[in-house]
């Protein structure tokens, strides 16, 4: 029995997600993970991350033992398992890796010990070790992991399906740098609740948004790329950006990028351009290339229908 997951890319709305504003995500089908289970004497976990007993799981793992032992409790299995995980998707960088991981194994158990399952469970039992991984996740990067499509999301209120229909491409780079979700998250924390101005970015961050969803809807490219350009700029200010980011960013935009922004968490992790044609799209890989950046070219008339 094998299970793949994929990465996730938040299109526009992280950090401001976490306040009950709207986020778009989409799947990142470039960056895969499969997990297989098997019996075993022991419960075991086998990863590039972490090889040896899940009971001896902690720190920032600690919440996938959680997960597990939920599962295992809940459904009272004395079996025990190896659970073998092979993924391409780089740890914190702001592709969804904890929650692919997280969706992969949910899903795994469902199946290994044919319970019966919908997405529903799914999601709810992956969303116990997000809690620690990320502090005070939105949900976002679960959600969008165990549908495996593009998404129109508010947090414990909506989650909608939201085909993207658009002639351009997604440019999508690697920083290199790992950059913590967690204490991103709990930073902009601290600055929503000190000055109302960092309040005022959050709610800006939320109207541009809408305003997203209203450009995609129209399938006005140029807009959306000014919108992502007007994200960043708030992101930068709730302090998520990084020089790196930012130098990626130019050089995108030098490229002629309609837009560009930091996706995820920040402080690293990885930048997104929206390229008008792949023309520009190959342009602004090899910029980003040639500056040791790993990319990859997503065609956004793939998530019209998946
Ligand atoms: C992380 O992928 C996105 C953030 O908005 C955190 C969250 O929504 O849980 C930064």
């Amino acid at each position: 029995m094998k299970i793949k997951t994929h990465g996730k890319i938040i299109l526009i709305g992280e950090h401001s997600v976490v306040y009950g504003k709207p986020a778009i995500a989409i799947p990142f089908m470039d960056k895969e993970l499969e997990l297989t289970i098997k019996d075993s004497k022991e419960n075991y976990l086998c990863s590039d991350f972490y090889n040896g007993k899940i009971k001896d799981l902690d720190g920032r793992l600690l919440g996938f033992k959680n997960l597990i032992k939920t599962f295992i409790d809940k459904y009272k299995i004395s079996n025990k398992v190896k659970i073998l995980i092979k993924s391409d998707i780089p740890l914190q960088r702001g592709m969804g890796s904890s929650a692919s991981i997280a969706v992969a194994i949910a899903k795994g158990l469902y199946e290994y010990f044919k319970i019966n399952y919908d997405i529903n469970k799914i999601i709810d039992l992956a969303s116990i070790s997000e809690k620690y991984v990320h502090g005070n996740p939105s949900g976002i990067d679960i959600e969008t992991i165990a549908r495996d499509r593009a998404i129109w999301y508010i947090k414990n209120k909506e989650t909608i399906d939201f085909p993207i229909d658009l002639d351009g491409y997604l440019v999508i780079s690697d920083s290199g740098i790992k950059g913590s979700t967690k204490e991103a998250v709990s930073d902009v924390k601290t600055l929503y609740d000190k000055d109302d101005k960092y309040k005022s970015y959050v709610e800006s961050l939320g109207e541009l948004t809408f305003s997203a969803k209203q450009a995609i809807k129209e399938h006005n490219l140029k807009l959306l790329g000014e919108i992502m350009d007007k994200a960043q700029v708030y992101l930068r200010e709730l302090s998520v950006s990084d020089p790196i980011i930012e130098e990626m960013i130019k050089l995108a935009k030098d490229a002629g990028a309609l837009g560009a922004k930091l996706t995820g968490g920040g402080r690293g992790g990885c930048m997104i351009a929206l390229s008008p044609d792949i023309k520009t799209a190959e342009k602004i890989k090899k910029k980003l290339n040639d500056l040791g950046k790993e990319v990859w070219i997503s065609d956004l008339k793939k998530l019209k229908e998946e």
